[in-house]
């Protein structure tokens, strides 16, 4: 397994590029199940959890050609409809060929996914509302065994919101017989990006950008050609690491909107933020504020981008609280930036951090996509050299991340191979 070695204390300054979103791409893949033809992904990020998912796709018969950012789908000869353990197991998104299949083929078998660094991570509601759509769900064995002559519309108001359920329910709405009411549904910009996606194939979906959409099933749909939204967490972690790191870093290729929430806070906690239409100018300043966080859907906190902003408060100028009300125990992270010298203390979902004047380096052990992001954060600005071991998980999420750091002038190398 790769291991990144980091020189911390350089500081960065220069221009990235950030791509396409991770959690735009790993629904918009799926929705092609919806018709058969051609389909062109604009924007695909280069991810480890794109090509899980592709290969989990191949598996029905969906052949895939990148040409660069371009994913290239072809879904004239779907003939399987399983999702095997062996890819769910890797990747929860998985359970997206769910709705999609239900909708189209009638049938679907999917292993339910297993737990995460962070414990269980239920699908009841992705249940729950293919059930309320007519589907026969049975649970076998670890797998999701459903059948349905053909889903009919209905009312579905989600208890809590959920980015997943949202998507999934949408994807077999589409192709149901009757209009179908989704209420408390999740509303961030990736769930936005694949209403768009949708609709340009021939769905009739209102409501676009709220939390209740309206969805008029039709009798089939065609293949469209679809943008991936720039990832507004990749975007968050890069102004973060300069915010961090002193000099004047710019991302391009962003929505400054779809991380509205993220970009306040900084702002909050004393850094200069330059803004543009499609881009970000971020300068670090002389002493980080403290700032308290709360996580919440969308536009509020993403939790994603939890993690990250702890890096940040390790170095602040005094105490600050991150509380994460979406996963009460997403918090791996603490222990390891804690080797880093950071003063971190947990009271249930919540994490209080008494900022310190350094972080010194040393080895560091990645636990999940996002944790990952934040070890890699503190290490850029730990003194000495830092170790983060398993960044196979950051390669799920981030695209060359190593590159794009160098790029600012970051001392930051891949170790390949070793066992550690
Ligand atoms: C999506 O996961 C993202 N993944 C996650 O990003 C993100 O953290 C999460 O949304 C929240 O924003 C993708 O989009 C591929 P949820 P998802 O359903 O859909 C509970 C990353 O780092 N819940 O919105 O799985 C759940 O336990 C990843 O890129 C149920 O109880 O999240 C959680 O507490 C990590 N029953 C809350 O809802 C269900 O059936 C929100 O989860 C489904 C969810």
């Amino acid at each position: 397994m790769d291991k990144f070695v980091v020189k911390g204390g350089k500081k960065l300054n220069g221009t990235v590029s950030i791509s396409g979103a991770k959690n735009a791409t790993l629904a918009l893949m799926p929705a092609t199940l919806l018709a058969s033809g051609k389909y062109e992904l604009y924007n695909t990020p280069e991810l480890r959890d794109v090509v899980t998912m592709s290969k989990l796709l191949q598996t029905m018969g969906v052949t895939f050609e990148r040409k660069g950012k371009t994913l290239e789908v072809n879904t004239f000869r779907v003939n399987k409809f399983e999702a095997p353990y062996e890819h769910v197991k890797k990747m929860r998104a998985s359970i997206y060929v769910l709705g999609p299949l239900l909708a189209r083929y009638g049938q679907a078998k999917v292993s339910l996914p297993g737990g995460c660094a962070w414990g269980p991570r239920p699908v009841d509601l992705h249940i729950e509302g293919m059930k309320k759509l007519g589907a026969k769900i049975e649970l076998v064995r670890g797998y999701i065994h459903a059948k349905a002559k053909r889903l009919k519309g209905a009312r579905i108001a989600f208890n809590i919101s959920s980015v997943g359920a949202t998507g999934n329910i949408l994807m077999a709405a589409v192709l149901a017989k009757g209009m179908t009411r989704l209420e408390n549904a999740a509303m961030e910009p990736e769930i936005t990006n694949l209403v768009e996606m949708l609709i340009a194939m021939g769905a009739k979906i209102e409501g676009i950008g709220t939390t209740t959409l309206e969805i008029e099933g039709v009798e089939e749909l065609h293949p469209a050609n679809v943008e991936t939204i720039p990832d507004r967490i990749e975007a968050g972690t890069m102004l973060i690491a300069g915010a961090m790191c002193g000099g004047t870093i710019r991302i391009e290729n962003v929505i400054p909107e779809h991380f509205s929430s993220v970009t306040a806070r900084l702002e909050d906690a004393g850094v200069k933020l330059a803004f543009s239409k499609t881009s970000i100018e971020v300068t670090a300043p002389k002493s980080i504020k403290p700032v308290d966080i709360t996580t919440a859907v969308y536009p509020g906190f993403p939790t994603d981008m939890q993690a990250q902003w702890i890096s940040l408060m390790t170095i602040a100028k005094g105490t600050s609280t991150v509380t994460d009300t979406i996963y009460h125990d997403r918090f791996a992270h603490v222990p390891e930036i804690a080797r880093l010298g950071a003063n971190i203390e947990m009271k249930d979902n919540a994490a209080i951090i008494r900022g310190v004047k350094k972080l010194s380096g040393t080895k560091v052990m990645s636990t999940d996509l996002r944790a990952s992001a934040a070890l890699i954060l503190a290490a850029l600005k730990a003194e000495g050299e830092t170790e983060v071991l398993r960044v196979y998980h950051l390669d799920r999420g981030y695209e060359t991340i190593e590159k794009k750091l160098s790029s600012l002038g970051a001392s930051i190398t891949r170790v390949a191979g070793e066992e550690f």
